[in-house]
């Protein structure tokens, strides 16, 4: 059974929540703001260290147990009353057992001075589930990490220099397996040189604990009528770095934009998240809009194809689906997206196996089984089985989606070009169409699908091309029944604009986006599978499938199906650097890498450019400014371009 479970609470006669696990309070019963802004916000000076921020400057805040976010809130309220318009702050959180939606507006409504930011939070709170979740807040002013899992296996996984650390979590005495010195010496090695540390608790063995982990901790006056609690910070020094072929690359020097070539998904994603951080981006596009190549179809999935065995991609599927899950609820549902959730048919042995398997390794609410009846009452169609359920999954319009990350006021779009030559000139980037400068920026980010292999810089990036055709099926009275997109081998959506999305065909050897009628006739027969019922709603044997209107894109997806994202080295100094890894894979020359200053890609997204694309947009702008990753470092790691320079020399090839 997943191990995943949410709070359970119990409410006193004040309407204050107590947890029934651990047998305590959430906050100080009588005043759990000011305790906050006393143990917490005071202690870490932060009025003062926010207040002195420089422009665009960025603090990040780590905290134990995020529980009701009551700290959150707070620090974010300070935030925005004390530091300068442009600064950021980052917030990152661990959370074993979050509240339910429910509980967490239940407990906030406690807190009416605190609304505003509360209603934000709520808004945002859907599928938070196991693993890293990234929330961005007024427009990427304030960022929230919340690590969901337990402490001590979520922060040995965060990449983060924290500056300001929030030691919560129920007391000592009531929670003794949190307060550990495995947790002390990780508080230690995501530690920003002099971090400031503050816990209400002043329990002896905690002091000398962060003390024997590189604090200096000191008793000072406790809140109320406590009479200690701990403040410090810390002296030690700063962790051991990463390997060098994936450590963060120096940041660009010169002022802060970027130019991104290619608007899907991935592109326009990468534009957002620089933008939000205040770089000045241009957006090349070769066509007339965004979104018109294979980021272009009516309705595409989020389609979770998920992994019992914590796979990198399955958690970075995971992470992806609660962000991409969050941006939508900022678009129209009905129009750009729908949450009508995801029913994923077990259509044969294999299927169900692999269906239960996944059932016991998530949590309910995030995919559950269904039986056959129950399937068919949510579905609204007749089914030949049961299946797997992601209530909180649809359909996204993608061209909605790209249009609405593309429109910021520091992202220029320009269409109608296409990059055909990128060199680096005096320390800038500079895109050419023939004569033509198009544009040019310290930082270029590769985001045109397969067509980055052009550059040489990119060429060697093993990226293949597959072509995909899915079809459009006029909605009859009856098919619009339909309540949730059905999958099997292929997939279709309730109706959106008078029009079912059915896919998609798969072609490995093609080059050509010509629409076919063959692939139509897959297609339907992919329907059929799914439902026989809804095959006859649509009246699909009176259809003729060269009649048909469909689209054509190519998903293009790398030998291991993660996506290729990160800076970029130069592979044949990148090989010489490192060549001895041929010869003994565990060396780890200290050479630092031999960047490609300011060149980043984001491609290889496959066949769930929803899930990954917007994700990995919030990971380049990390590795560029130097922020708390998004995902845990192996996952990172796993997508990071260098890993095919790495393997080739690893294996003699
Ligand atoms: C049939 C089909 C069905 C799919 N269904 C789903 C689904 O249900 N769910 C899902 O999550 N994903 C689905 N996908 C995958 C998803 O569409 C992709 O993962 C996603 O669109 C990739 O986005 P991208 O930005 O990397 O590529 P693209 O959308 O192709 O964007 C690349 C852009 O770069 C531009 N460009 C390229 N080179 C240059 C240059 N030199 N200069 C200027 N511009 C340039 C192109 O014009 C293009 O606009 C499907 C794909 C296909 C083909
Ligand atoms: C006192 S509450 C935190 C209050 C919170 N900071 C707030 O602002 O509401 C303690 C939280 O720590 C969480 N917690 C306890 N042990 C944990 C662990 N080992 N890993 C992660 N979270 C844990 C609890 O679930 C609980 O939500």
């Amino acid at each position: 059974m997943s191990d995943f479970q949410h709070a359970q609470l119990d409410w006193d006669e004040h309407g204050q929540p107590l947890s029934r696990g651990f047998g305590d309070v959430y906050f100080s019963r009588a005043s759990g703001l000011e305790e906050t802004r006393y143990v917490f916000l005071a202690h870490n000076e932060l009025p003062l260290r926010f207040a002195a921020l420089p422009a665009g400057g960025r603090l990040s805040v780590g905290e134990t147990g995020f529980g009701t976010g009551l700290n959150f809130l707070c620090a974010w309220q300070l935030f925005e009353r004390t530091a300068p318009a442009d600064a950021r702050l980052h917030f990152v959180s661990v959370e074993r057992f979050p509240l339910t939606r429910a509980d967490l507006q239940k407990a906030l409504a406690l807190w009416p001075e605190l609304a505003p930011w509360a209603d934000a939070l709520l808004a945002q709170y859907v599928a938070v589930h196991p693993g890293f979740q990234r929330f961005v807040f007024a427009e990427g002013r304030v960022v929230l990490t919340l690590l969901v899992g337990d402490v001590l296996e979520r922060l040995p996984e965060l990449d983060a220099r924290i500056d300001a650390w929030f030691l919560d979590g129920f007391a000592p005495a009531k929670n003794p397996e949190m307060w550990t010195p495995a947790l002390f010496a990780e508080l230690a090695r995501l530690s920003a040189p002099g971090a400031s540390l503050a816990t209400f608790t002043s329990a002896g063995f905690v002091r000398r604990g962060l003390n024997a982990a590189g604090f200096a901790m000191q008793r000072v006056k406790g809140f109320g009528q406590k009479r200690e609690m701990l403040a410090g910070r810390f002296e030690g020094t700063p962790q051991e770095a990463a390997k060098p072929w994936f450590a963060r690359p120096p940041h660009p020097a010169g002022l802060r934009e970027a130019l991104v070539i290619g608007a899907g998904l991935a592109g326009c994603a990468a534009a957002a998240s620089l933008a939000q951080r205040g770089w000045r981006v241009t957006l090349l596009e070769r066509r007339d809009a965004v979104a018109e190549e294979t980021s272009g179809n009516p309705q595409g999935v989020l389609y979770l194809k998920l992994s019992a065995h914590g796979t990198a991609l399955s958690r970075l599927i995971l992470a992806g689906f609660g962000f991409t899950r969050r941006l939508l609820q900022r678009l129209e549902p009905g129009r750009d997206w729908s949450p009508c959730g995801v029913l994923q048919l077990a259509f044969d042995a294999r299927e169900a196996a692999r269906q239960a398997e996944l059932a016991a390794a998530f949590p309910a609410d995030l995919l559950h089984g269904l039986g056959r009846a129950e399937a068919e009452e949510l579905a609204g169609v007749a089914l030949d089985s049961g299946g797997l359920f992601y209530p909180e999954a649809g359909w996204v319009h993608p061209p909605a989606l790209c249009a609405h990350l593309a429109e910021h006021p520091n992202i220029r779009l320009l269409t109608h070009r296409e990059v055909l030559d990128l060199r680096r000139e005096d320390g800038q980037w500079c895109a050419r169409s023939g004569e033509t400068l198009l544009a040019r920026a310290p930082v270029a980010v590769l985001c045109g699908g397969a067509e980055i292999a052009r550059f040489p810089e990119a060429a060697g990036l093993p990226l293949k091309r597959i072509r995909g055709q899915i079809s459009r099926l006029p909605a009859t009275a009856t098919s619009r029944d339909l309540q949730t997109v059905l999958c099997a081998e292929g997939y279709v959506a309730p109706p959106r604009d008078g029009e079912h999305t059915l896919g998609a065909s798969f072609r490995f050897d093609s080059t050509e986006l010509e629409l076919t009628t063959e692939e139509h006739a897959e297609n339907l027969q992919l329907l059929r599978e799914i439902s026989t019922n809804l095959a006859e709603r649509l009246q699909l044997d009176r259809l003729d499938p060269a009649a048909l209107d469909g689209r054509a894109g190519f998903r293009c997806t790398s030998p291991d199906y993660l996506p290729i994202a990160g800076p970029l080295a130069d592979a044949a100094a990148f090989a010489e650097a490192y060549a001895v890894l041929g010869k003994d894979a565990r060396q780890v020359p200290q050479r630092p890498c031999p960047w490609l200053e300011g060149l980043y890609v984001s491609s290889g997204h496959g066949s769930r450019g929803l899930l990954s694309a917007p994700l990995v947009g919030e990971l380049l702008a990390a590795w560029l400014d130097d922020e708390p990753l998004p995902v845990p470092r192996a996952v990172a790691e796993a997508c990071h371009p260098n890993r095919f320079g790495l393997r080739r020399l690893i294996r003699g090839k």
